[in-house]
């Protein structure tokens, strides 16, 4: 089994290696369900005139892409990612979108984030949690760069655990997505992803996880029968 880096450095440099074919990947493999999610997730950030909104683990920009275009009403968009490579496509994406809203796309992890207390209105963070090595502490800052009352959206993968689902589930990200991922990328950090999801939070751990950082899940959205997962949480 791969064992999950220990160091933000490798997984900032298993992302470079990913990203030339990461949007395709994503779309191929999730049959482009990640759309849906990823337009389920923008639904749910709350409307706020001239409000600002932070993606952390942005990747290629999908999410706050989509979240600029169901929000135009926003002034400030913020994406930050470890991974330069991801980052650089991010910014293209944006650029070719002729987005009207100021962006910023900056290389920055989510354990420590450069930015003001109580900055912003909502932060999302899409497939990004699990590969954070200091998950507790990404969550404290969200909470701090969250205005009180502020919303944090997690999308993210959870293994459901037993039934023919779970079955089914373990053999496609144990062995279709790496077989999949090796043909057209790196089969190593494809192998990575199951394993990555094995080690994150169960639901209720994420819930307890996310009380204890002064959050209350108010809601979120369930796909796959339970294999994907949009969580919503306001800052207490
Ligand atoms: C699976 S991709 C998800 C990208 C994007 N959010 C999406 O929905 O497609 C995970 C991303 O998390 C980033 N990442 C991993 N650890 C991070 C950290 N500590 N801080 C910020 N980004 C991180 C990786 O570089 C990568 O771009």
């Amino acid at each position: 089994m791969i064992q999950r880096p220990e160091s933000e450095a490798k997984i900032a440099a298993m992302f470079d290696r990913v990203a030339p074919k990461y949007d395709f990947l994503n779309r191929l493999l999730s049959a482009r369900q990640d759309q849906r999610w990823r337009k389920r997730l923008a639904a749910m950030i709350p409307f706020r005139p001239n409000g600002r909104y932070l993606d952390c683990a942005t990747g290629t920009g999908d999410v706050l892409l989509t979240v600029a275009g169901v929000h135009p009403e926003y002034g400030e968009l913020v994406g930050t990612d470890i991974s330069g490579e991801m980052l650089a496509l991010a910014k293209s994406k944006v650029a070719a979108s002729g987005l009207k809203q100021p962006v910023q796309l900056q290389l920055m992890s989510a354990e420590s984030l450069d930015l003001p207390d109580s900055k912003f209105d909502s932060v999302s963070i899409s497939f990004g949690l699990r590969n954070v090595v200091q998950r507790d502490q990404a969550l404290r800052e969200f909470h701090r760069v969250l205005v009180p009352g502020g919303v944090l959206l997690i999308l993210e993968f959870f293994i459901p655990k037993r039934g023919l689902m779970a079955a089914l589930f373990q053999f496609y990200f144990h062995t279709i997505l790496p077989f999949i991922g090796g043909i057209f990328s790196d089969r190593e950090a494809y192998k990575y992803l199951p394993q990555s999801v094995g080690s994150f939070y169960s639901p209720d751990e994420l819930r307890q996880a996310l009380y204890d950082t002064g959050f209350t899940v108010e809601g979120g959205e369930s796909y796959l029968f339970g294999a994907c997962r949009l969580v919503r949480a306001v800052k207490r």
